[in-house]
């Protein structure tokens, strides 16, 4: 088997994917005849490029799992050749250098607008043999329209079986505990629907702002570059039917009902549903960010891009009927949480004198800290009080009672799977294309509507308006 990592001298690559690789060689569960080709642009020899990985490779690498004796085999598997994608004849000198048989994993770490060049070229060389696939990295497209272009481009020389697009959410452990904690415990799918929960939550807040990345982040921003593919995913996972097996077909299935029973969200909603910020200069800690617009690389400091939104949806389908999914996620918070949290319903009757209904809330912890905590009421211990509540938590602590010394990166299970040909925790071509759809709508209506980004200083939970969106509705952020 052979991975070929197109812009394997990329970041992605020298962050994620071969620290995601070496882990896995030293867990033993790469084949003997596991071999990975790197591509770039660099005028490079396989020596160079060797070199210039391994100071980042050691970096993003557990330092416990760290030896020489592992860079060196894994090295041993490696080899590098320097090319430009955009010029197709040089695909003819790739499909020479392939090995001759054997599965061929192609794996897009470029920027997306080559996505559909390296395709038509791997398709008119002979680089492509019966057992081919393909490895793409989100964004797929801007708005449905060029997702769609892309994807018909995949469509002429894959099919959707050979085709694996990445949303690294899915392959983070806790994401995937998700479906066994709804779909392996009696009590928490029986209380799953519009009769027990009131609301759900869903918030991925980020420290980092948008890491030298500005002129391609102002095209994009938080919805395209967060809601669209991350946070439609947590929201599928939480609201989706079970599926009647744990295959590709099956989950992907489920999810895009999901996804086509959102309410669309227009300019008749926008306003009240919908709210946009962009972070001003602030502190998160002793450290003082500068605003959005004076980031390095902005070319604008009067950009409307918004690095935050918060938004409330609807599912409209028997099971979440009436129940409002409040969604927020931003950059430039005071701290990195990707939670959900389910809002039970009150009990209908309170009949303790001394103490509020409390209703219960689950709160699963994606990370940091990743872990599941009920809150529960219980008796205040108190012989003043008979029979005072209390809100506690159960909580369960992922990593603690794992006996692992660490979770494992979303790459490497990801990596895994497509090794294995396992699409269930990959995108679906209908799943993304809906979830543009909608997308789409939302953006069209907030630009009919001229709403602008709200303004909220670096370290903050995002703007004021933020809290109203939920506030208004007799709720409250869970924090
Ligand atoms: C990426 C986004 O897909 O996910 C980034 O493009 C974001 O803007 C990142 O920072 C967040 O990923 P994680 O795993 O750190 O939550």
């Amino acid at each position: 088997m052979e991975l070929v990592i197109f812009g394997a001298a990329g970041d992605l690559s020298g962050r994620k994917l071969f620290p995601a690789l070496l882990h896995l060689d030293a867990c033993d569960l790469l084949d003997g005849d596991f071999s990975v080709l790197a591509l770039s642009r660099e005028q490079l020899t396989a020596e160079e490029f060797l070199q210039g990985l391994k100071p980042k490779a050691q970096r993003y690498l557990d330092s416990s799992r760290w030896s020489e004796e592992l860079w060196h085999r894994f090295a041993s598997r490696c080899r590098y050749l320097q090319m430009d994608f955009e010029q197709p004849p040089e695909f003819e000198k790739l499909a020479t250098t392939l090995k001759d048989s054997g599965t061929r994993i192609f794996y897009f770490a470029t920027p997306p607008s080559l996505f559909k060049s390296i395709c038509t070229s791997l398709g008119s060389s002979a680089c492509l043999n019966t057992d081919s696939r393909v490895v793409l990295e989100k964004p797929i497209g801007n708005d449905l329209a060029s997702c769609q272009a892309v994807n018909e481009t995949l469509d002429e020389y894959f099919t959707e079986r050979q085709t694996y697009r990445i949303d690294h959410y899915l392959g983070k452990e806790t994401v995937q505990n998700l479906l066994v904690l709804r779909f392996a415990n009696r009590f928490i799918n029986t209380q799953w629907d519009q009769s027990c929960i009131d609301h759900v939550q869903i918030t991925v807040a980020e420290t980092v702002g948008i890491e030298g990345r500005w002129s391609y982040y102002d095209q994009v921003g938080q919805l395209r570059d967060m809601v669209q593919n991350h946070l439609m995913q947590l929201l599928c996972l939480v609201a989706m039917e079970p599926p009647n097996s744990m295959t590709a077909e099956g989950i992907r299935d489920e999810k895009v009902k999901i996804v086509r029973a959102l309410r669309s969200i227009d300019t008749s909603n926008v306003a009240e549903n919908v709210v946009r910020g962009q972070y001003s200069a602030g502190f998160i800690g002793e450290r003082n960010f500068p605003g959005y617009s004076d980031e390095p690389g902005s070319a604008n400091d009067s950009s409307d891009t918004e690095t935050f939104v918060a938004i409330k949806a609807h599912i409209d389908n028997w099971r979440w009927a009436g129940v409002p999914f409040y969604l927020r996620t931003g950059k430039r918070m005071p701290e990195k949480v990707t939670e959900i949290v389910i809002c039970y319903k009150s009990l209908p009757h309170n009949i303790f004198s001394f103490g509020e209904n409390i209703p219960n809330r689950l709160v699963i912890r994606l990370q940091p800290n990743e872990g599941i905590e009920m809150q529960m009421v219980s008796k205040l211990h108190s012989l003043k009080d008979k029979m005072g509540l209390v809100a506690q938590n159960l909580n369960l602590d992922f990593l603690g009672s794992s006996g692992m010394d660490r979770i494992p990166d979303a790459y490497e299970r990801l990596f895994l799977d497509a090794i294995n040909a396992d699409q269930s925790l990959f995108v679906g071509r209908e799943e993304v294309e809906e979830s543009w759809r909608w997308c789409d709508a939302l953006i069209l209506a907030w630009e009919q509507q001229g709403m602008k980004v709200k303004s909220y200083p670096a370290g903050s939970k995002g703007p004021t308006r933020a809290d109203l969106l939920i506030e208004k509705d007799g709720r409250s952020w869970h924090e």
